[in-house]
């Protein structure tokens, strides 16, 4: 009985909501597998075609622009680089608007700065189109079972339109007052992110230059008031050498330079991410940008070997 109305609901969203995804690098693919399990109809788009091959595997169609998406899709899930992809896919060559029609819908769940995001729900708007702030924390390794943290700002009437997707898509949505709001608050988060790899990696850098077994380091940390899901899980792995990516240290420096950006349009001084963003640069130089970012480590290593 139980299959049987698991069976019916999967039917059931099948014949409703016509979801887009723009942009399926490692998070846009992730929330598309997911996706597809759960029975929607999905249309896919990656400016580098091959990306889109697992999905497709899985029962996706794959367009060959944003307008085709567009075309086809009631909700379309934005999630590539940064404000510039955001925009090439939505107003360039074959962008989203050229496929515009009644009721569509754009969210973006790329990381984006909030200044930037407003201009282009407003520059959407022109074309009748409403464009919701998705921003999300979690990587593709909880997107892949519908369990990100979703901050949305922008229009509440069409958020509550498709919120019974947006429900499979996260285990934890905070609706927020004010465009941009929510890109505003997923920076302060992305700030914390920062901090907290580069804090991990120079306390194991400390503790290792006396020979003390970081782990140790680590167990303590994690008994105490400050442990954090970083410390606890990634930090393991950081002691290991052991960087695969679910979150590229290029798109962390991408979002330092997001959150430099917007203190200086906001007038309001952040000393520590001045010093970070440095350190992050200088890591990039070094070739780290592919790896994750807890791969800071790498680069504090480096340092001192040097
Ligand atoms: N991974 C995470 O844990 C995580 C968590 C929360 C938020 N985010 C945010 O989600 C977004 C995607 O992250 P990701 O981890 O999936 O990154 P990723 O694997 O590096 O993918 C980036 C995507 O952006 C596309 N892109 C870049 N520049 C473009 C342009 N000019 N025009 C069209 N498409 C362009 C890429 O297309 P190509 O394949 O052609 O390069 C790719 O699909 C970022 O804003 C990131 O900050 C990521």
């Amino acid at each position: 009985m139980k299959n049987v109305a698991k069976k019916n609901q999967i039917m059931k969203q099948r014949k409703t909501t016509k979801i887009g995804i723009i942009g399926t690098g490692m998070l846009g693919n992730a929330i598309g597998q997911h996706l597809l399990k759960l029975g929607f109809d999905l249309i896919v788009y990656n400016r580098t075609k091959e990306k889109t091959n697992q999905l497709k595997k899985n029962g996706a169609t794959v367009a060959d622009s944003p307008k085709n998406v567009a075309e086809k899709s009631e909700l379309i899930i934005i999630v590539v680089k940064d404000a510039a992809a955001v925009k090439e896919v939505s107003f360039g060559k074959n962008g989203i608007i050229k496929g515009k029609h009644e009721g569509l819908t754009v969210a973006d769940m790329s990381t984006i700065n909030p200044i930037e995001s407003k201009k282009i729900s407003e520059k959407f708007l022109k074309y009748k189109i409403i464009k919701l702030d998705t921003p999300v924390m979690g990587g593709p390794n909880v997107a892949i079972t519908g369990e990100l943290v979703l901050m949305v700002s922008g229009n509440k009437k069409t958020f509550d339109k498709f919120r019974d997707v947006f429900e499979k898509i996260a285990n934890k949505i905070f609706f927020l007052e004010g465009d941009g709001t929510a890109h505003l608050i997923k920076l302060a988060m992305n700030l914390q992110i920062t901090m907290l790899a580069l804090a991990l990696s120079e306390g194991i850098t400390l503790v290792r230059s006396a020979n003390v077994d970081p782990k140790i380091f680590l167990d303590i940390l994690n008994s105490t008031y400050f442990k954090t899901g970083m410390s606890e899980n990634k930090a393991y792995k950081m002691i290991q050498d052991e960087f695969d990516t679910t979150f590229t240290l290029a798109n962390l420096k991408k979002d330092i330079d997001a959150i430099t950006k917007t203190a200086k349009l906001l007038g309001v001084k952040l000393p520590m991410i001045k010093k970070a963003n440095e350190i992050y640069k200088n890591a990039l130089r070094e070739g780290l940008g592919d790896i994750d970012y807890t791969g800071i480590l790498a680069y504090i290593k480096k340092v001192n070997n040097s």
